[in-house]
């Protein structure tokens, strides 16, 4: 393990869509300087040593070892959409004994950091997860020692120029150079958030899912809340019309606000309407996409009206998609209302599901399709990673 090998974090249940991003990303940024057949050549490893939330990419040594082409990789990376941090990846280590704070010190010592200059400061993070005999800032003080002597640098947790990651999930410990000081994810100026709003990363992996390859004409969300999805919609297909809803006024106004912080006003409309009354409200056949994060399970209470509310909304959707559309949305992982539903609306299947971790919580992603009347097609398709 060496220079030019990057670990991306990401959701749990998104990695694929980290590589596709990827894939895409480096043929789009680095192909002037590299040719196609070393890019092919970058190995992309989904959940390595099992860690779930993250993707490993390893450029072959010839590639890593040119300035240009790295730093066009790192140009590459810096711009995706499916990922919170990269960390140049330098370092993993099973601890096998029984004092796992030396051990890990020593993983620590034994690590080659870079440093551009004696002026440069740096500050240790560390995540870590499992039962360990002390915490994330014992780790980050005692690996922090050992950077100091090591490198001569110093701490500066404000204004440092170096990011040292030193994390541990129960005994796999991997050290780094964390290359992304705010996450990727922050990248619009929320004037409304409300705490149950998505996060960026996951917005884009589920416009991802609703495969909208040829340019969409229209995209919309019913229950839009501040917009997290609108705003992600925008900026990934910049010649759609994107269209959200909320039955909340606090909620349309706010996500108002945000597109028009983020100057998209133009392209971005939201409205104050109710995601049960689509068909009375749109024309058949209309929208090319339905993304959207409904409510699910907890606050809503009982599941009688969860399912009142899935069978008006998907209805709604059957109505609005045109045929081969898709809708994307995201719910409860216990899936049998979504299928009790779809027994009863004809013209919609469902073509995959999927578990992702959010926010300590487990939703699924269910990714429908609207289908004409060809009975041939009704039948439920598990359709592969994409
Ligand atoms: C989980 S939140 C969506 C969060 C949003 N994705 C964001 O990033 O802020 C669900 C939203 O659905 C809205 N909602 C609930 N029932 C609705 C209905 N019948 N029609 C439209 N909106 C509804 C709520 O007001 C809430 O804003």
């Amino acid at each position: 393990m060496g220079d030019g090998v990057y670990l991306l974090t990401t959701n749990p249940g998104l990695e694929d869509i980290v590589e596709i991003e990827l894939r895409e990303q480096l043929r789009s940024r680095v192909v002037s300087v590299y040719d196609d057949h070393d890019l092919d050549s970058i190995a992309v490893e989904r959940k390595p040593w099992g860690m779930a939330g993250t993707v490993l990419v390893s450029p072959p040594g010839n590639v890593a070892s040119s300035g240009a082409v790295r730093s066009g990789i790192e140009d590459a990376l810096l711009r995706m959409r499916s990922v919170y941090h990269i960390v140049r990846h330098l370092r993993t280590v099973e601890l096998a004994g029984n004092d796992l704070m030396a051990e890990l010190l020593a993983a620590v010592e034994e690590t080659a950091i870079e440093t551009l200059s004696p002026d440069d400061t740096f500050r240790v993070s560390s995540k870590r997860s499992g039962t360990h005999p002390f915490r994330s800032v014992d780790i980050e003080r005692e690996a922090g020692a050992v950077v100091q002597r090591r490198t001569g640098m110093s701490v500066d947790l404000e204004h440092y120029s170096v990011h040292v990651r030193v994390d541990l999930r129960d005994r796999l410990c991997t050290v780094g150079l964390q290359l992304t000081r705010d996450g990727l994810d922050r990248r619009w100026q929320w004037q409304y958030r409300p705490r149950v709003a998505l996060r960026t990363v996951v917005a884009y992996g589920m416009l991802r899912l609703a495969r909208l390859e040829n340019m969409p004409g229209c995209i919309l969300d019913p229950f839009c809340g501040s917009g997290t999805i609108l705003l992600e919609a925008a900026a990934m297909f910049p010649q759609a019309r994107i269209v959200g809803a909320d039955k909340v006024l606090e909620c349309v106004e706010g996500a108002r606000e945000n597109i028009l912080a983020a100057g998209l006003d133009s392209r971005v409309s939201v409205e104050h309407a109710d995601a049960r009354d689509l068909v009375e409200e749109w024309p058949a056949g209309s929208v090319d996409a339905v993304v959207t994060n409904p409510p699910f399970g907890v606050r809503l209470g009982q599941k009688t009206d969860f399912e009142h509310l899935y069978d008006r909304f998907l209805r709604g959707v059957e109505h609005v998609l045109r045929p081969g559309g898709r809708a994307v949305f995201l719910g409860g992982k216990r899936r049998h209302y979504v299928s009790r539903v779809l027994a009863r609306v004809r013209g919609l299947r469902m073509k995959h599901v999927r578990v992702i971790e959010t926010g300590g919580v487990y939703p699924a992603v269910y990714v429908l399709e609207r289908i004409t009347d060809d009975p041939a097609s009704r039948s439920e398709v598990s359709e592969a990673d994409p």
